[in-house]
C-alpha cells in the first residue's frame, strides 16, 4: 500500500466513502463517543504513510491537514518512527517533574537554541497546545506579579479554562463553559490583506483599553498567533509584530507567541514570527513539534521563567518517548526540511493563485509557506451562503480522495506534512479542481 514513489497517480478508491467497514466503525462508535467531536468527513483511518493515508476499507487519501497541522516530518516518517522504537524499548516514563533522562534534557537544549531571539532560554514541557498555553498564561502572571491577559477576536488557542478564556474564535465553543477566566480582554486582529477593514489594534489597546477600562500596569501578556490558524490563516499586517513589541516593551508586558500551529517549519522558517524579526518572551509550542506523538512546550526568555521548584509541573509532560519523536523532527527540520515547505509552500500558493484565476468562487488566497488558505465567495444562484459553500466542497474532496479542512468562517485551508512533493500538489489541486467545479454546478 501507499507506495511513495508512484505519486503522479490520484488516490485509489475502491469502494464508496464510507465503505462497509468504516460505515460498521461509525456505527458502534457513535453511542459512547462524545458528540463534542466535529468530524466533517467519514474517514476512518487504518494507517498513514507521508502524505498517503489508507483507510479501514482500502481506499486511499491525500492528506493535506496533517492531521491538523500536527506530523511535520509526514505520518511515520522513518527516521521519527526508528526514534520512537528506539526509546520505547529503553525507557517508556519517568516522570520528567521529578527526574531526569537524557532525552528531555536534549529536547530543551535544541528548543532553547532554535527559537526566536538571541537571549537565552528556558523551556517548560506539557503535553498538548491547551497545556503550553495554560503554562504561558501562569508563568506571565507568576513574572509579573500582574492579572490581566490580552488577547485577540478571531484567536484560538485551546479548550481548557484558561486557553478558552484567550480564544475568541467561534461562540459554540465557549457557550455554556462560563464563566472564563477573569481579566482577559480581547481586541480585534488584524489582517493585511483587508486593511481599509481594520481597527488599529495598538491604537486600540493604547486609547481604548489602557485609557477607560484597563491600567497598562494590570497588564502581564498579550497573547497572539503569528498567523491566525483556526480564525482563518489571517496574516497580520507588516508592521503589526513590530508594532506589538515595542507596545509591550513600553508597558512591561510580556509578549506571548502561539507558535503552535505556525511553528516547527510550517511557514517555511522555523517559527513563523521570525518572518517579522520580532523575539517574543515566552513562546509555546504543541502539534508539529513532534510529528505525531503528543508533546507541548514553552520557551521563555531565561530570565522571565523564574518560577520556584513545585510551582508547575505535569506528570507526563516531556515524556521520554515523545520527546525522542520531537529530536527526531527537529533533525529533518534543519536538515532541509525548513527549506523544503518553504519551496513547496511558494509552489501550493503558485498552484492556488492559478486556480484563483478560473474558479469564481475564490475570493482570496492567503497565508505563508504551507499554510495557506483559499477564501470562498457564497454562491447566490443557489442560496449557499459561503460556509455551505466551503462544507460541500471538504465534502465533494474528501469522495475524490483529498483530505482538506476548513478554518475561519469560509476558508479552506491547506497544511499539508511539510514533506510534500510537486507531484503531490499537483494531483491535489487537480482534486481540488474538479470538487470545486461540481460545487459550482450546485452539485
Ligand atoms: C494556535 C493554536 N493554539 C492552541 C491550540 C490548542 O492545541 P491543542 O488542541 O493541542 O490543545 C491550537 C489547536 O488547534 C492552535 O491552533
Amino acid at each position: 500500500m501507499l507506495n511513495s514513489l508512484e505519486r503522479m497517480r490520484r488516490p485509489a478508491l475502491r469502494t464508496e466513502v464510507p465503505g462497509p467497514k468504516a460505515q460498521r466503525i461509525i456505527a458502534a462508535e457513535d453511542p459512547v463517543i462524545s458528540p463534542s467531536y466535529t468530524r466533517d468527513v467519514p474517514l476512518v483511518v487504518q494507517r498513514g504513510q507521508g502524505l498517503w493515508l489508507e483507510d479501514v476499507d482500502g481506499n486511499e487519501f491525500l492528506d493535506f491537514t496533517a492531521g491538523i497541522a500536527v506530523c511535520a516530518a509526514g505520518h511515520c516518517h522513518p527516521h521519527v518512527v526508528a526514534a520512537i522504537k528506539k526509546q520505547s524499548s529503553e525507557l517508556l516514563h519517568m516522570c520528567g517533574a521529578d527526574y531526569r533522562y537524557p532525552v528531555m534534557s536534549e529536547l530543551a537544549q535544541a528548543l532553547a537554541r532554535i527559537a526566536p531571539g538571541a537571549t537565552p532560554k528556558r523551556v517548560f514541557f506539557a503535553n498538548s497546545g491547551a497545556e503550553s498555553i495554560e503554562a504561558a498564561i501562569k508563568l506571565a502572571r507568576f513574572h509579573t506579579k500582574r492579572p490581566h491577559i490580552i488577547a485577540f477576536w478571531g484567536a484560538f488557542h485551546g479548550r481548557t479554562m484558561g486557553a478558552l478564556s484567550l480564544t475568541g474564535s467561534k461562540v459554540r465553543q465557549r457557550e455554556g463553559f462560563g464563566p472564563m477566566l477573569g481579566e482577559v480582554s480581547h481586541v480585534p486582529y488584524p489582517s493585511a490583506s483587508t486593511p481599509t477593514d481594520n481597527v488599529d489594534p495598538i491604537r486600540w489597546i493604547e486609547e481604548n483599553l489602557f485609557k477607560r477600562t484597563l491600567p497598562a500596569d494590570r497588564v502581564a501578556a498579550i497573547v497572539v498567533e503569528p498567523i491566525q490558524g483556526e480564525g482563518g490563516y489571517i496574516v497580520p499586517p507588516e508592521d503589526f509584530h513590530q508594532r506589538l513589541r515595542s507596545l509591550c516593551d513600553r508597558h512591561g508586558i510580556l509578549l506571548v507567541m502561539d507558535e503552535i500551529q505556525s511553528g516547527m517549519g510550517r511557514t517555511g522558517r522555523m517559527f513563523a514570527i521570525e518572518h517579522w524579526d520580532v523575539e517574543p518572551d515566552i513562546v509555546c509550542l504543541a502539534k508539529g513539534i513532534a510529528s505525531g506523538m503528543p508533546l507541548g512546550a514553552i520557551v521563555a526568555k531565561r530570565d522571565v521563567m523564574d518560577w520556584p521548584p513545585g510551582a508547575h509541573a505535569s506528570t507526563f509532560g516531556g515524556n521520554p518517548v515523545a520527546c525522542a519523536a520531537a529530536l527526531a523532527t527537529i533533525e529533518l527540520l534543519e536538515a532541509d526540511l525548513v527549506e523544503h515547505a518553504r519551496e513547496m509552500g511558494e509552489e501550493l500558493r503558485r498552484s492556488l493563485d492559478g486556480l484563483a484565476l478560473r474558479r469564481s468562487l475564490i475570493r482570496e488566497v492567503r497565508g505563508k509557506g504551507l499554510m495557506l488558505a483559499l477564501d470562498l465567495f457564497g454562491d447566490p444562484e443557489t442560496g449557499r451562503n459561503a460556509a455551505e459553500v466551503r462544507d460541500q466542497l471538504v465534502r465533494r474532496a474528501f469522495e475524490r480522495g483529498l483530505v482538506i479542512l476548513g478554518c475561519g468562517e469560509s476558508a479552506i485551508r491547506f497544511c499539508p506534512p511539510l514533506t510534500v512533493s510537486r507531484d503531490e500538489i499537483t494531483v491535489a489541486m487537480a482534486i481540488l479542481e474538479d470538487a470545486m467545479i461540481e460545487v459550482e454546478k450546485g452539485e
